[in-house]
């Protein structure tokens, strides 16, 4: 996630052109071949190991990658970086479209301002749909996906019918509306309010053909303004009422009560998402403070409890410029601060029931929830693992007290109610340890989480309330360890002889990592603001200036997910092995990702990461994306398969220009594959939408049914729908 909504706390450009010796020096990779690229000096040569030019080669075609331990291999050869073309619009220098592998096609499956349910109308070209003419729309800015299959005629999930449920993350204001101009009035920010959420449509084929059923009664948006119900250890605490107001298009009328504690209206920035043993979808609320402002300077971090918390949760007198504050006083910080409060949860809905109330999960901890990854162990305990992704914020798990039940779905749609948090120490000997966020914990000052003033109640029950609705706090008081950027968690498979519980995280970045001679923490007192501290590196985030971001593995102690240990290590280190950004002492930017041929699938800021069931890990990526500075080599954005024996890496999609490609989801048969691909072309203007982009009307003219024409007029993120030309497993 990123545009103009969104901190650019990614970004670096470099001013040298140096070359450095990194520039020449290729791997060997034993088993397969060797590889050297460019041109190489002796002595380059001699450090890389005394190879010789003789016999090497510039670039080599790829061989499949065989099948190992849990892992069916890759069939496809790498796509080439999209670094430039010299067709694609102004100011443009990336192609402005996807690429798929040989053998792959891609179609346009549904895009922003599709019609999803009965009633909706088409997208206007001009962004003049109204906010409720975009309620029965596909929402913006898509992000995280899951489908969920009917049940086929031979009693098995279908492979041709289901519901896709896809979070809509956050919206572009520029080109929202005609004027694109943030609060401008009410009915903007509508709008933007209904563009917000959760989309919820039948997918279907037909005669081969993937489309939306326009006017399934499966359709459904959930938006900023959708009545939830909030469940779990922290619902009904004080801090959970907020400003009742009667919500409606000609505004927000304040009731003058409090709400329940109980109730909370609306989701908004989900980013990625989870699913359940039970078949609900799990959607994360990442940087709602984002969407909170106010007329007036709001407290000070030193302003007693309110003003402690904005501070930690980066809440601002102007968040990320929505401007709903000015005419929502819903979401003003002074009119209506407990309304913060409602956000920053994991939200569970049924796709299947839609009249189901989706329910605010507090069990599951308060922060920037990135994705929400499950495991189920052989004891029948369920944990869920998540990231909160803003720089030096923590990794937890929520582990259920309850077993899964897999004969009674009913039976468990509590059982993310009830169980203990924990969030993650790395230590530098590769072993962790899940530190529970509980009443009775002692943090790093020797005071029980009780008996700090953070969490200070009447009972433990209000403690763990507390505890809950300030998780960061919770975690800086028990010594945690600071990560950069904790995006999607992933399971791998226990399948093909591979048995251990062994979960994914991918680390995207983090500039202010080993960034001062001085190196600062966040404080054990829960004072620090969101994302100021300067950590030093450490084993589990060992590179300063981390700008492409790594991602880090580990399996759970006794293949447990009650375990409280745990062995970890670092999976890969993304990097740009053509760079010729001077090295840092810690940091050449080069990274180790193995692909073959070498450098065929450099890549930065990995984001997204699934496995999907048969063991391939598909990692999604979110940098600037028009292959500016640090990505003039790597390009676009991208989507890359890999080996997780071995780390071998193969680029399976590229985006279009300023693209974050984020979302992934299966037919049970692994026949189809939907991809998110999210804010084509940020950062146009009002006056000149297409600026950057006019995807994806310029890669096809239809969706994949064939039937709606997409109109020009602006860029549109979408999601698109991959089959394998032979009917295969994609990857295969
Ligand atoms: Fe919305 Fe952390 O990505
Ligand atoms: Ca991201
Ligand atoms: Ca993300």
């Amino acid at each position: 996630m990123k545009g103009i909504k969104h901190p650019r706390n990614d970004e670096t450009i470099n001013p040298s052109g140096n070359a450095s010796i990194y520039d020449v020096i290729d791997r060997v990779d034993s088993k397969r071949r060797n590889f050297v690229k460019g041109s190489v000096g002796v002595a380059a040569l001699q450090a890389a190991g005394g190879l010789t030019l003789s016999g090497l080669v510039n670039t080599v075609q790829a061989g499949p990658v065989p099948a190992g331990l849990g892992f069916p291999g890759i069939g496809f050869e790498s796509v080439p970086a999209s670094v430039s073309v010299t067709s694609a619009p102004a100011a443009s220098a990336v192609a402005d479209r996807i690429t798929v592998p040989a053998g792959y096609t891609a179609e346009l499956f549904v895009a922003w301002g599709d019609p999803i349910m009965p009633g909706g109308v088409p997208f206007a070209s001009d962004a003049s749909n109204t906010a409720a003419e975009q309620a029965k729309q596909f929402g913006a800015h898509n992000d995280g996906m899951a489908f969920f299959p009917f049940v086929g005629t031979d009693g098995r999930p279908s492979v041709d019918r289901g519901i896709l449920a896809i979070n809509n993350e956050y919206t572009p204001e520029e080109i929202l509306t005609p004027a694109g101009i943030a609060g401008a009035n009410l009915a903007a920010v509508r709008k933007s309010q209904a563009a917000h959420g959760v989309s919820i449509l039948e997918a279907r084929r037909r005669n081969g053909k993937w489309m939306v059923v326009k006017n399934s009664v499966y359709g459904r948006r959930l938006t900023a303004n959708t009545k939830t119900r909030i469940s779990g250890p922290a619902a009904g605490h004080a801090l959970m009422k907020a400003n009742e107001y009667l919500i409606s298009d000609t505004g927000s009328q304040a009731t003058g009560r409090q709400t329940d504690g109980f109730t909370a209206y609306g989701t908004i920035n989900n980013c990625a998402n989870g699913v359940t043993p039970w078949g609900t979808y799990l959607t994360c609320e990442e940087n709602f403070n984002g969407n909170f402002g106010s007329n007036t300077a709001v407290p000070a971090p030193t302003a007693g409890e309110v003003g402690k918390m904005f501070n930690r949760y980066g809440l601002t007198k102007d968040g990320f410029n929505y401007k709903w504050h000015t005419q929502d006083p819903r979401f003003d910080l002074n009119v209506n601060p407990n309304e913060a409060n409602l956000f920053g949860w994991v939200v569970e809905v049924d796709p299947y029931d839609p009249k189901s109330v989706p329910v605010k999960r507090t069990a599951l901890g308060r922060f920037k929830h990135e994705s929400a990854q499950y495991v189920v162990d052989a004891q029948g305990h369920l944990a869920v693992y998540m990231g909160d992704d803003e720089r030096n914020e923590y990794i937890y798990k929520f582990v259920s007290a309850g077993k899964f039940n897999p004969a009674d779905r009913v039976a468990n749609r509590n059982l993310l109610d009830d169980g203990v948090l924990y969030v993650a120490k790395f230590d530098a000997d590769l072993s962790g340890q899940w530190l529970p966020l509980l009443p009775g914990t002692v943090g790093v000052d020797g005071v029980a989480l009780r008996d700090n003033p953070n969490f200070a109640g009447a009972n433990d029950a209000e403690v763990l309330a507390k505890i809950l609705i300030k998780t960061r706090m919770a975690a800086d008081a028990v010594g945690a360890t600071m990560m950069d950027r904790p995006e999607w968690t992933g399971a791998r498979p226990r399948i093909g002889g591979f048995n251990k519980i062994e979960i994914y995280c991918t680390l995207t970045n983090n500039n202010r990592r080993g960034s001062s001679a001085t190196p600062s923490s966040n404080k054990a007192d829960g004072t620090t603001a969101a994302g100021s501290a300067r950590p030093a590196v450490d084993a589990a985030n060992p590179r300063e200036d981390n700008i492409y971001g790594h991602i880090i593995r580990w399996q759970e102690t006794g293949d447990t997910v009650k375990a409280t240990t745990f062995a970890w290590s670092l999976f890969l280190q993304a990097g740009d092995t053509k760079t010729t950004k001077p090295a840092k002492a810690t940091n050449n930017y080069k990274g180790n990702i193995v692909a073959d041929p070498y450098g065929s699938a450099d890549f930065g800021a990995p984001d997204g990461l699934w496995f999907d069931p048969f063991g391939r890990l598909w990692v999604q990526t979110d940098q600037i994306g028009d292959a500016s500075g640090d990505w003039k080599n790597i390009g676009a954005n991208c989507m890359v398969c890999a080996d997780p024996n071995t780390g071998m890496a193969r680029r399976f999609l590229t985006g279009p220009n300023g693209c974050e490609v984020t979302g992934i989801a299966m037919s049970p048969d692994g026949k189809t594959m939907w991809v998110g691909v999210q804010h084509p072309g940020e950062d146009a203007t009002p006056s000149n939408p297409e600026l950057k982009s006019r995807w994806p009307a310029n890669q096809w003219g239809v969706e994949s049914d064939g039937v709606t024409s997409l109109p020009f007029g602006r860029p549109r993120s979408a999601v698109v729908v991959i089959t394998k030309d032979d009917g295969g497993v994609i990857g295969s």
